[in-house]
């Protein structure tokens, strides 16, 4: 677990870039620290590696204060992907990943049989990939290279800041979903930066969301975020689509209308979401979306069942 426990951090008078911000993150769970750009998010995870030291509050992992022991040492137990990847570039992939089992001294062996299965894990064929350098490959590469080096010693903690930012669009959605499945395997304990709404409601477990002067305007889950806006800050910041996009991370199942299921009407499975519902029922004439599992109807959805979903939700 890692808590921030009022921490604060000044470059000198005026506006803190980041002012006294609290909060838990569970081991194995991804948090995402979001907003616009200088509202202090580079600050906060930098300071989970000391990379930052806090003016002050501190920052603990697993109880213990990151001031208390030696940096070095802190360091190894925390892969670090940088804004950018920063893979060194007159070294080959095998040796970018292995940095970090070098430096604490593995043998050849078990370095090299490392190198290839970080390289498979993160979706580069090793025969192919391991002796490249770092500018023959295309940016969605690097940023799996630079995944697999913060990987090598299998670290507890992940911090990841802007992982999937130099890319195109299908690239960075491809990645992203890289992640998740990787996280859903390895359950770190991940901060991933981003100043990218859409991302940050995908990726995490937990959304921190960060204003200018580093001030944390909501902490919550995607759901929570979007239903419940803390602020008209986060309001503004999710946007005009975030109707829809709660539309997204509901299940059909979430809006079951009450009584018997309808006749007849489009059907959707167990797993369709409700924006997966609304697009059957813009898409038929009918009022009701049957939900079918195993050949067996579980209810209907309708407009006003779908109303109903959202507004429990809302409430606090
Ligand atoms: N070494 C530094 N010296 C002085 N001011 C700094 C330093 N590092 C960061 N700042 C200031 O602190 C504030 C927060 O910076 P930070 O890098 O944490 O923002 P960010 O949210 O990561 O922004 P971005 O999305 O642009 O990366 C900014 O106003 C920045 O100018
Ligand atoms: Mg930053």
């Amino acid at each position: 677990m890692i808590e921030y426990q009022e921490a604060t951090k000044r470059y000198g008078p005026g506006t803190p870039a980041l002012d006294s911000l609290t909060l838990e993150i569970p081991a194995g769970e991804t948090c995402v620290l979001v907003g616009p750009s200088g509202g202090g998010k580079t600050t906060a995870l930098k300071m989970v590696n000391r990379l930052v030291e806090p003016t002050s509050g501190r920052v603990l992992i697993d109880g213990r204060d990151v001031a208390a022991g030696d940096p070095v040492e802190l360091r190894r137990g925390i892969g670090y992907v940088i804004q950018q990847v920063g893979l060194f570039p007159h070294l080959d992939v095998a040796a970018n990943v292995a940095t970090v089992p070098r430096l604490v001294g593995w043998d050849r062996r078990r370095i090299d049989a490392r190198v290839d299965e970080l390289l498979d894990l993160v979706g580069l064929d090793p025969a192919t990939y391991r002796h490249r350098r770092p500018d023959e490959l295309s940016g969605g590469q690097r940023q799996r290279v630079g995944v697999a080096r913060a990987l090598a010693t299998d670290p507890p903690i992940l911090l990841m800041d802007e992982p999937f930012g130099a890319v195109d669009p299908v690239t960075r959605a491809r990645l992203q979903d890289e992640f998740l499945r990787l996280q859903g395997q390895l359950r770190r304990t991940v901060v991933l930066v981003t100043h990218d709404i859409d991302e940050a409601l995908r990726l995490g477990d937990h959304l921190a969301v960060l204003a200018a002067g580093g001030r944390l305007e909501q902490y919550g889950t995607p759901a929570e975020v979007l239903a419940r806006p803390a602020t008209p800050f986060v309001a503004d910041f999710v946007g005009a689509g975030r109707t829809l996009r709660r539309l997204d991370l509901l299940a059909a199942t979430d809006a079951l209308a009450g009584g018997g299921a309808a006749e007849s009407g489009p059907t959707v499975s167990p797993d369709a979401t409700l924006a997966d519902v609304v697009a059957a029922l813009l898409t038929s004439d009918a009022p009701a979306v049957r939900v079918v599992g195993n050949g067996a109807v579980v209810g209907s959805v309708t407009l006003d069942s779908i109303r109903a979903a959202l507004r429990q939700e809302e409430a606090p």
